[in-house]
């Protein structure tokens, strides 16, 4: 195992503040078992996302300082479109102020009741806004995405049989658009190759349907492509992230993962009449072409952002550090999903937990021990975030993975704290006899774990 060193300096430090077990206990009880709802500065290492959370670097927060806030044509509204037809190719730049916008706006103007939407595995956001439509969410990833063990390098693939199949079920007619999740959050973060990308593109376009990324981590599926996939390695990321959005029509973009800031997205395509379509929702909803939902030295920090994540040293790191906290997890016996992913580490919660049924929320289970234990928050990405009713039974249908998700922060923990969290985890990995199930108080109609209440069982 080779011990990543940090390839930055620290120049600015933020205290965090530690906790007794005595009143995360309290604390936890009080948000009814839910961490979405326990204050933040109770916790010791924040591992809930990746999303939002990164430090920016000295560049681009000097870039804030020259933040024009115009109403209309601001100086880095154009900086934020040059970098980003730089890097994405895409004729029209719409900002958002976050990434479920962009699909907001992409799905209310595309999708109709009825439709499908292909995915390898959907995102909750996108599924949501989604199914908001009464159109469905299709998933379509390879089987071995959905297998913890298997070892293929690109789990994120979509199957293109699969694909096919719902073409020839649904019909085109009812297939607005396909999508690619790079990289694919809900199954890993596992990484899309580029032989995929085409052959889905390939597919989409026989049949006249646009094909769109989910592009949130595309700088980390890029570095993957360049690792794994032959006649890659002497490309650079820009160089690859060029070939990779060339085979598609279009992109939504979280820029709170790979655009290395904390707040700002965009929706970025070719096709005029669709964007002149988004543009006019987006007056009504965000705000003006020009800034969508941000401010000018926002958009700053996401052209400058979107360069620096294309850095080698910086990628390398960034996959180094993951990879590292899911092999010192290995090391213990913990079941993860392999080979580890792009933004975090993956727990198989069912196997960590056997004896806690899925209707117990096994992975909820962890993540609450997690937080109890040693301060650190997790999320569940299993049956509370994903488990649906069936809509006449009433029963429930739960999701074939049972995850807990560790995500890193990028720029923001070092290589010390991820000893402390798989210390953290071995510890309760010996002790995981004692841990018992929850079950639901309160829940809402969609994305329930965000305030959903729990009860121990
Ligand atoms: N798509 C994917 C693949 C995501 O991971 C996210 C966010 C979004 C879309 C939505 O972007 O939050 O800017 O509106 N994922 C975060 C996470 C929340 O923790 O994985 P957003």
């Amino acid at each position: 195992m080779k011990f990543p060193a940090e390839p930055f300096r620290i120049k600015v430090v933020e205290p965090i503040k530690t906790t007794t077990r005595e009143e995360r206990e309290q604390l936890i009880k009080e948000a009814g078992y839910n961490i979405f709802l326990l204050p933040a500065d109770s916790i010791f290492i924040d591992l809930l996302t990746d999303s939002g959370t990164s430090a920016m670097s000295d560049n681009q927060w000097a870039g804030l300082m020259l933040g024009d806030e115009s109403y209309a044509g601001s100086k880095n509204y154009y900086h934020f479109e040059s970098v980003v037809r730089e890097i994405f190719g895409f004729k029209n730049v719409i900002p958002t102020h976050q990434g479920r916008v962009a699909e907001n706006l992409l799905f209310s103007t595309v999708v109709k009741e009825g439709d499908v939407v292909p995915n390898n595995i959907h995102f909750d956001t996108t599924r949501a806004n989604i199914e908001y439509h009464n159109a469905t969410a299709l998933n379509c990833v390879i089987d071995e995405g959905l297998e913890p063990d298997s070892l293929h390098p690109f789990k994120g693939n979509v199957d293109i049989n699969k694909l096919e199949q719902a073409i020839t079920t649904y019909g085109k007619e009812h297939i607005p658009l396909i999508m690619i999740t790079i990289t694919n959050n809900s199954g890993g973060g596992q990484p899309v190759s580029m032989e995929n990308i085409k052959a889905v593109s390939n597919v989409a376009h026989k049949h006249g349907i646009p094909l769109f990324f989910d592009a949130c981590r595309f700088a980390e599926n890029c570095y993957f492509i360049k690792e794994r996939e032959e006649g890659y390695a002497d490309k650079s990321i820009m160089e690859i992230a060029n070939e990779l959005f060339s085979y598609g029509d279009g992109a939504t973009m979280s820029a709170k993962k790979d655009g290395l800031v904390n707040i700002g997205g965009f929706l970025a395509m070719n096709d005029n009449v669709l964007a002149q379509k988004v543009t006019n929702m987006l007056i009504l909803i965000e705000g003006f072409r020009t800034y969508g939902g941000l401010a000018g030295r926002d958009l700053e920090a996401i052209a400058r952002g979107l360069k620096e994540v294309l850095n080698e040293d910086y990628l390398q790191f960034r996959i180094q550090q993951t990879r590292f906290l899911g092999e010192m997890l290995l090391e213990q016996d913990i079941p993860i999903i392999q080979p580890v992913g792009g933004h975090a580490v993956y727990i198989d919660a069912k196997r960590f937990l056997p004896h806690i049924p899925q209707r117990e929320f096994p992975g909820q289970a962890l993540v609450v021990e997690l937080y109890k234990r040693a301060g650190i928050r997790a999320v569940e990405i299993g049956s509370l975030m994903f488990g649906t009713k069936n809509p006449k039974t009433g029963k429930e249908i739960y999701p074939e993975l049972e995850l807990v998700r560790l995500a890193i922060p990028r720029r923001v923990y070092t290589s010390m704290h991820m000893q402390y969290v798989s210390e953290s985890l071995g510890e309760i990995f010996e002790d995981r006899n004692h841990i018992h199930g929850y079950a639901i108080e309160y829940e809402p109609e969609f994305l329930r774990h965000f305030t959903a209440r729990l009860k121990p069982v």
